[in-house]
């Protein structure tokens, strides 16, 4: 869905992440004990936190599995891929995917899988558009049609270039059926030194966790969030092992010795948000706040008390939702894999956890990736390079919440705590770099900043009103730097290009 479609049709989290270079390590915890722990506790407990993976030092690599020059024009019918200064070679901006409707089948014994997936679509083009690029990652495709008539694709690397028997009219839909299979291959991600995409767990299961590009290793997809879409997930399995998605349980019925479970999301979600997890799992299902189903997945061993910290799921919905704004979702939770991760991925409506997230009352970066389900999932950055719409957001409203539950937020905004600044603008990610401090601390400080600067009152009606004209959609910097000085009646340039665009960030305003 495009930024268009959608205001057609409606009018309108790290925990720690593991860093590199230096490998300084934020976490944003949030015990549900009365005394939370200090910042020096804190960083502590993420650095021993931290996956066996993660690499501390710098990766050389500059570039994140690319092909295109990142400056060409979104729109030219002969560019194949989404012109991001941060990950190119991702997505075709040619085309709009409205709904990706995917079928897997695959077995915790084996590593191969098999699917189907219906793409429905539109060109983006002005003129008929006679082929166009999706993402695929190891499985190989073995059929494709359009309309009943069979659709030629081949393979260039990460993508597959589909060419449809007859060029596609502009505005006009269609839905792209392709039958494949193969062995996903995650790649491992320079900027956190984990595997992004299918993998296994240390149970015999399967997860996904995908930002920025790992989706493209099990499902044909756009892979740029800038083409948001609503998914059906269809996880075939073993009749005694539990699938799970995003979004609510439609049906899990059995078919001889399997089970299709089969998982639903209405709003629109960036592809890097697109959970699959099968394996040996607990459902908890209950009613949360409003009209909202609460689902975890938890491992069938971890005890009923190491679950105990999710259960802080509604308070933080509750603060966040009066802060922001109704929770952008029908649906709500969170999934734990059977593996030590260091670090946690905001998937929509059910974000994802390690082993290493669960302890005795205790949860570890809930608060940071609920925060996402505002901040990423329901607005998601236009760009990669505006990373810090996500990051800078969650983190600051991860303090906001700590805030709440009696910490001093100017103490969590001190220009000492958290992270060492990488030296690089926060509005200037770097693709070995992209999950640095400098976007998450740097981001919620110059927050922090800006709430000093306009006060109270301004800084909330722009955080709402952010939320409440981009939900669904996509954003940019500029749309937030420009609704920030017409809700102030400042002119803030002079404070954004200060706070966002140099590398040094000045004093935090009193
Ligand atoms: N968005 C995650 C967070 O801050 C961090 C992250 C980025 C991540 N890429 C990832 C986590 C890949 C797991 C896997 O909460
Ligand atoms: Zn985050």
């Amino acid at each position: 869905m495009t930024r268009l479609g959608r205001a057609r049709a409606m009018g309108l989290a790290v925990l720690a992440v593991a860093l590199l270079g230096g490998g300084a390590a934020a976490c944003t915890t949030s015990g549900s004990d009365a005394s939370p722990p200090t910042t020096g506790d804190r960083s502590t407990t993420t650095s021993s936190a931290r996956p066996s993976t993660t690499t501390t030092e710098a990766p050389t690599t500059t570039t994140f599995p690319g092909q295109a020059p990142a400056d060409v024009a979104p729109a030219d019918p002969k560019v194949a891929d989404v012109a991001d200064p941060v990950f190119d070679g991702l997505g075709d901006p040619r085309i709009d995917v409205s709904h990706y409707a995917v079928e897997v089948t695959a077995d915790p014994s084996k590593p191969g899988i098999s699917g189907t997936v219906a793409i429905t679509l539109q060109p983006r083009t002005a003129k008929a558009l006679k082929s166009f690029t999706l993402d695929l990652k190891g499985p190989e495709v073995s059929e494709a049609t359009i309309g009943k008539q069979a659709a030629k694709v081949s393979v260039d690397g990460d993508q597959i270039t589909v060419t449809p028997a007859k060029a596609l009219r502009p505005g006009k839909e269609v839905t792209l059926e392709l039958r494949y299979a193969g062995t996903p291959e995650p790649g491992e991600f320079p900027a956190l030194g984990v595997p992004v995409g299918w993998q296994a767990d240390s149970l015999g299961g399967w997860f996904t966790m995908s930002e920025p590009s790992g989706t493209s290793t099990w499902v044909p997809v756009n892979d740029h969030p800038s083409d948001k879409a609503t998914w059906t997930i269809t996880l075939d399995t073993p009749k005694a092992v539990t699938g799970i998605a995003n979004g609510r349980l439609t049906s899990s019925k059995v078919v001889g010795d399997r089970r299709q479970w089969v998982w639903t999301t209405d709003h629109p979600m960036a592809s890097y948000l697109v959970l699959a997890a099968m394996g040996d799992y607990d459902l908890v299902q209950r009613e949360g706040p409003g009209d909202v189903q609460v689902v975890f997945a938890f491992p069938k061993g971890v005890p009923e008390a190491s679950r105990k910290g999710f259960d802080e799921l509604d308070a933080i919905l509750a603060f966040y939702s009066d802060t922001f704004g109704a929770y952008p979702d029908d649906d709500a939770g969170a999934i734990v894999v059977a593996t030590s991760l260091g670090l946690a991925l905001e998937t929509q409506t059910r974000p994802l956890f390690g082993l290493d997230a669960v302890g005795d009352g205790k949860t570890w970066a809930l608060a940071h990736e609920v925060a996402h389900q505002w901040f990423g999932d329901a607005v998601s950055p236009e760009r990669w390079s505006d990373l810090w719409l996500n990051e800078g957001f969650a983190t600051y409203a991860d303090w906001l919440y700590r805030a709440h539950l009696g910490e001093d937020i100017d103490v969590l905004a001190s220009a000492d705590a958290g992270r060492e600044p990488s030296g690089l603008a926060v509005t200037d990610p770097q693709a070995a770099a992209t999950f640095d401090g400098s976007v998450y601390e740097g981001g919620a400080r110059a927050l922090h900043a800006l709430r000093r600067t306009i006060g109270d009152d301004a800084f909330f009606e722009v955080l709402r009103t952010w939320f409440a004209e981009h939900d669904g959609g996509n954003a940019t910097t500029a749309e937030f730097e420009a609704l920030a000085e017409q809700v102030s009646g400042k002119d803030l340039k002079a404070f954004f290009t200060a706070w966002l665009d140099a590398p040094k960030q000045p004093q935090m305003p009193g």
